[in-house]
């Protein structure tokens, strides 16, 4: 079992079993209808999508993140949408393969004794995006200044999402100067990448899109420079803390499961092997990821706004109103996943579920819509690149029997950060 102790994506997943499939849910100052059901999800987030925007919490995250991809809606949107999404395709995304392993090899060969994972994980995928992604070798430096001020700033923008009344939002609070300092020193760092990329040639990098994609932004007040940033910004977050948090629970739920860690490192390719056709190919990690990913999906709720009137089901929901639909929720039905809270990468065996037909959206993991996860092939390549390198040289194991306690804030993470036993393995270790 993959034990949880109270959090509110746990409260939530309650809620929904109790009271069906849509439930005004009356939070003080924030009340929202809560959506666990598979075919009412595909409604809102597929067949009926131009009537859900993003709700307003996006507004505290918008803080940050600007009108970048995530937070921006209509035009600007698509633009952005358009110009970025052939970076993330396929082809491409195997092509930042070489660049992805480079790092991963690096970074876990540092790895060992007890693992501060969140910490570990995080530094992983922040230089693996930039590598790979933006074709930015970053330098230790740089990468100490992203990673603390994006822990203030994610900080801060948690305390907002989860307060009843966002004082924030109208007085300059301690919490709001100590973020408008972090911003900064973020934005610093940004904007010199963003000056010595339009120094360099142009490549395929989302980079040099963005900085192409930036001299033809539609007629909507926006400034090259600031719209850029809020760009990089968005996928510089949305492209390391999500995996970073995707990894740490695989290697939880590998180090608490010994068997699935022997089966998952059945048939992983050796030095020297070529790894496209074991990337192409379904194997027993990508069961692990996918495992790890409905047990604990980074996203767990996906925020929306009806335009218009709507029925959900039996329910009528008034223009205006806000809706959550909960990833995690779904993935947690026992009419759907039997044992739901067991580890069960077997459940995957043939590969994941295809989604959008009658039965509804039953793993949404990357969501699903017009709004569907750009980065997922690139989160499920190095993933599986990043555990076959810890498999390969690690038996890893809890360093403390008992749960590990979530917390469901922007992302569902280990309230504390996890640490890990990494012990070597020998050359001759059997799989
Ligand atoms: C395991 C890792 C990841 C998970 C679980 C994940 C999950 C998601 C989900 C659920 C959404 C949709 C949110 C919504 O509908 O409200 C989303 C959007 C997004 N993700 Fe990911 N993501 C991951 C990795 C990445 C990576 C590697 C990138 C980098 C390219 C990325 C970039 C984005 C962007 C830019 C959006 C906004 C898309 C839009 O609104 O059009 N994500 N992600």
């Amino acid at each position: 079992m993959s034990g949880l102790i109270g959090d509110r994506a746990e409260t939530i997943r309650r809620i929904a079993a109790a009271h069906g499939p849509v439930v005004r849910v009356p939070v003080p100052g924030k009340p929202f209808h809560l959506v666990s059901c598979p075919r009412l999800a595909r409604h809102v987030l597929l067949t009926n999508n131009k009537n859900y925007r993003k709700s307003f919490d996006w507004k505290i995250v918008h803080s940050l993140l600007g009108d970048g991809l995530v937070t921006s809606h209509d035009e600007v949107w698509r633009h952005a949408r358009a110009a970025t999404a052939p970076v993330f395709r396929q082809e491409p995304v195997l092509r930042m393969a070489a660049a992805l392993q480079d790092v991963v090899a690096e970074e876990v060969a540092g790895w060992g004794g007890v693992l501060p994972t969140g910490a570990a994980t995080t530094r992983l995928a922040l230089r693996a995006f930039a590598r790979a992604a933006l074709d930015v070798d970053a330098d230790r430096v740089d990468l100490d200044e992203i990673t603390r001020a994006v822990s203030a700033g994610l900080r801060h923008l948690d305390a907002r999402l989860g307060a009843p009344v966002d004082l924030a939002a109208r007085l300059p609070t301690p919490g709001r100067l100590r973020f408008a300092r972090a911003r900064a020193r973020l934005d610093a760092v940004l904007y010199r990448w963003i000056d010595a990329a339009a120094r360099r040639a142009p490549g395929p990098d989302l980079l040099s899109v963005l900085l192409q994609a930036s001299r033809a932004l539609p007629d909507a007040g926006l400034t090259p420079r600031v719209w850029l940033r809020d760009q990089l910004v968005t996928f510089l977050l949305a492209g390391h803390e999500t995996v970073a948090v995707s990894l740490t629970w695989c290697l939880h739920l590998l180090a608490t499961h010994p068997d699935a860690q022997r089966r998952a490192r059945e048939g992983l390719p050796g030095d020297g092997e070529a790894l496209g056709p074991w990337l192409g190919a379904w194997t027993p990690l990508d069961a692990v990821i996918h495992e790890a990913l409905r047990l604990f999906p980074p996203v767990w709720s996906l925020g929306r706004e009806a335009v218009a009137d709507d029925r959900l089901g039996d329910f009528h929901l008034p223009a205006g109103a806000t809706v959550m639909v909960s990833p995690y929720a779904i993935h947690r039905r026992a009419d759907l996943w039997p044992e739901p809270d067991a580890f069960r990468p077997e459940r995957f065996a043939a590969g994941p579920p295809a989604q959008g037909g009658a039965e509804g959206l039953t793993y949404l993991p990357f969501s699903a819509g017009p709004r569907l996860c750009p980065g997922d092939r690139l989160a499920l390549v190095e993933l599986k690149l990043a555990l076959r390198e810890v498999l390969r040289r690690f038996e890893v194991a809890p360093t403390r029997p008992g749960p590990v306690a979530c917390e469901a804030l922007i992302s569902l993470r280990p309230r504390r950060e996890l640490e890990l036993r990494l012990t070597a393995r020998a050359a001759g270790d059997p799989a």
